[in-house]
């Protein structure tokens, strides 16, 4: 198979239900590739799926996020063009230090007992749900939930405001995905951007007047008091783009894993009360079923990469899920090992935009999934899962399972 035909392959149906088969044919083409036959205006001249290879670019800061071309006349575009994830240093460096030093250990301790309580409230809803057995989506009453709730406590998101909320979100990551740049989804994405700004300006005016302990207060409070080198509208962008990174991610944490996790029964069976083997299992299940599939960095001068010729500015398609499945660096790629030893996954990015909140979400896996198997210790899923369709945020958005009507307290 040439690489034109696995790249059709991946981005056709089948290949958005399951790409692995297409990654272990990039694999066998080498690290990289050159693409052969180019859609018109794409700027993405190779693909890359080889760990070592894919590890090097992120690591090298002179790759860069670049800047699409007329950013400046949509709001979408211009939002992330004021936030970190889609800056370079310098921008990239200021506005990182400001989030970074939120993300301190502290923060990250309060956030436990929230957690815990928001998991055991969706565990007393599946129970009740699910009694006697019924099917229950394991996404609409715990993956989804117990993000968005832990991070809008975070964050200081009034809980009221998470289904407006979860469709804008929507409407952003349907335009992000590979194939999403049609007129409809960036109208949409541009609406979506413009509706946060408002709203996010309206939330800061009232965490002016009335701070509390969340991570808003304290950026506007560091804002006013000329701590920080920020404006409002880049706090703004930021906000917008941090609530996004952290949700959908972590929602297909836990959609992705559930399937993995109990296909593997002496696991399943260990988990609950073993934190080294929790902590193991969230990494495991991160490598092999990664929620962000695809990064991508434009050169930064004409240059040869891993004997492709890429022209500066020209971008690399990063595919860090394939890098996670590389025989060459994980054996035997395909199997489930959550005592696993090797390099980490890049599930989390490597590098300069490595993500801001990996240790948040670890902490939710952690935490969540010995509970709930502890808790129902015959969890079965009932029916093929259903996926998002996105090959860029790839993960399960419909998991019926069965509690089997057993529940131990
Ligand atoms: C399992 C869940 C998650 C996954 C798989 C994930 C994945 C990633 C990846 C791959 C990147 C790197 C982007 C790049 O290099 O271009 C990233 C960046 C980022 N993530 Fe996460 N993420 C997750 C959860 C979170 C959470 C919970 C938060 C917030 C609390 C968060 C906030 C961010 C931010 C702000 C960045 C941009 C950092 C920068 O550009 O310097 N993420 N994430």
């Amino acid at each position: 198979m040439d690489v034109d035909e696995i790249l059709t392959g991946l981005y056709s149906e089948q290949g958005r239900q399951n790409p692995y088969p297409w990654y272990a044919a990039l694999h066998a083409h080498g690290p990289i590739s050159a693409i052969p036959t180019r859609p018109e205006h794409s700027t993405v001249s190779a693909v890359a799926a080889g760990y070592d290879l894919v590890d090097q670019v992120l690591r090298d800061p002179q790759w860069c996020k670049g800047a699409p071309p007329g950013w400046q006349d949509q709001e979408i575009l211009r939002t992330f063009m004021s936030s970190m994830m889609f800056t370079d240093p310098p921008d990239h460096t200021r506005m990182r230090a400001v989030f970074a030093k939120t993300f301190t250990p502290r923060r990250l301790g309060a956030l436990e007992p929230v957690i815990v309580r928001v998991v055991d409230t969706m565990l007393d809803r599946i129970a009740e749900a699910g009694a006697g057995g019924a099917e229950v989506d394991f996404v609409a009453d715990f993956a989804y939930p117990v993000p968005a709730l832990v991070m809008a406590e975070f964050i200081g998101l009034p809980e009221a405001d998470l289904p407006w909320y979860r469709q804008r979100v929507d409407w952003i990551d349907e335009f992000m995905d590979v194939a999403g740049k049609t007129p409809e989804r960036l109208a949409r994405a541009n609406q979506a951007a413009a509706e946060l700004r408002d709203y996010y300006r309206e939330l800061i005016g009232h965490r002016r007047r009335q701070p509390g302990e969340d991570l808003i207060s304290g950026l506007v409070e560091a804002l006013d008091s000329g701590d920080v080198e920020l404006t409002e509208e880049e706090l703004i962008s930021n906000l917008i783009v941090l609530f996004n990174a952290s949700f959908v991610t972590t929602v297909y944490m836990f959609s992705n894993g559930l399937p993995l996790l109990l296909a593997h029964p002496d696991t399943v069976g260990a988990l609950p009360g073993d934190d080294g083997l929790a902590r193991g299992c969230v990494d495991e299940v991160l490598r092999m079923e990664s929620p962000v599939h695809f990064l991508a960095r434009a050169a930064p001068r004409d240059t040869v990469l891993g004997g492709v010729p890429v022209r500066q500015g020209e971008n690399v398609l990063l595919i860090i899920a394939g890098a996670n499945r590389d025989p060459a660096r994980f054996p035997d790629p395909d199997r489930f090992d959550p005592r696993r030893s090797g390099p980490p996954s890049l599930a989390f990015g490597v590098g300069l935009h490595f993500c801001l909140g990996s240790a948040v979400s670890k902490l939710e896996g952690r935490l969540a999934l010995p509970r709930l198997l502890a808790r129902f210790p015959e969890l079965t899923v009932t029916r093929p899962p259903s996926y998002s369709g996105s090959l860029f945020l790839r993960g399960i958005d419909k998991l019926f399972v069965s509690t089997g009507g057993k529940e131990r307290a």
